[in-house]
């Protein structure tokens, strides 16, 4: 999983107050631990949706961990609309993948649709604890990780884009306590599962350095968790 993992994933289903059988979209599931992981927890039904991870790989995951006829795979891009009615969810559970797709209003309009009214849709992820005009240079250097820094912004930044939706209510936005060290944490499991190899000491080299450039000047990398509720207004 990406940083956090399944402390993150505890925390915002935590925050999302999932009842035992929910319906949930994990949304930008990746290899699908948290559809796994909400299924057997919450007990909740599952719309496990990836971009880049096929929807076999998440549902052959999902039946091996027992809760296979609790999660249904899909693949695509949700910008181009789900084949999922609106009104459909209790919760919408986004970890570590919004910024991917979520900084545009119009998607936190269709995603807010997708909710039942009262429904809440949680946002979990790696952010800057201040918005930055321009990322300092080393911040390019990703090792040929996905990393898309560019698109990361501050917790108030995302409290703000959500607070714009006319469809959402009681936004409220949270920096995760220490988040930096979830990052910091990211670094010793990679390395722990590279066997503390040397070559691969080296790979890592380019996190280590933005997670020190946030001890001692801006921008910091940390974790927020984003929080907002379906209202009843009518025209979703
Ligand atoms: C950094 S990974 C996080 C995966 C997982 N949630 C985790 O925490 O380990 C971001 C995920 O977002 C997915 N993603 C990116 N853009 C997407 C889009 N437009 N629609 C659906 N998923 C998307 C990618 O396929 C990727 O698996």
């Amino acid at each position: 999983m990406a940083p956090g993992g399944l402390l993150l994933a505890h925390m915002l289903a935590e925050e999302l107050s999932l009842e035992v059988g929910a319906k949930v979209l994990d949304l930008g599931c990746g290899r699908g631990q948290s559809s796994v992981f909400l299924a057997t927890r919450y007990q909740a039904q599952v719309t496990s949706l990836d971009l880049w991870i096929s929807a076999e790989e998440r549902s052959h995951r999902a039946a091996e961990a027992g809760v296979g006829p609790r999660v249904t795979a899909l693949q695509g891009d949700v910008r181009r609309g789900l084949p999922i009615a609106t009104g459909s969810f209790d919760a919408i559970f986004c970890m570590q993948a919004f910024h991917c797709f979520g900084a545009q209003p119009w998607v936190v309009t269709y995603l807010a649709s997708l909710l039942k009214p009262g429904g809440k849709i949680g946002i979990a992820q790696g952010c800057f604890r201040e918005e930055p005009d321009r990322l300092p240079d080393l911040f390019a250097d990703t090792g040929g990780w996905h990393a898309e820094y560019n698109k990361y912004h501050s917790t108030d930044w995302w409290r703000r884009h959500l607070s714009a939706s006319d469809k959402l209510d009681a936004v409220t936005a949270r920096e995760v306590p220490d988040g930096d060290i979830l990052w910091e944490d990211d670094i010793l499991y990679r390395c722990r599962r590279a066997d503390w190899r040397p070559d691969y000491l080296a790979q890592c080299a380019w996190l280590v350095r933005h997670v020190l450039h946030g001890q001692l000047s801006a921008p910091s990398l940390t974790h927020c968790i984003v929080l907002a509720t379906r209202n009843n207004r009518v025209g979703g």
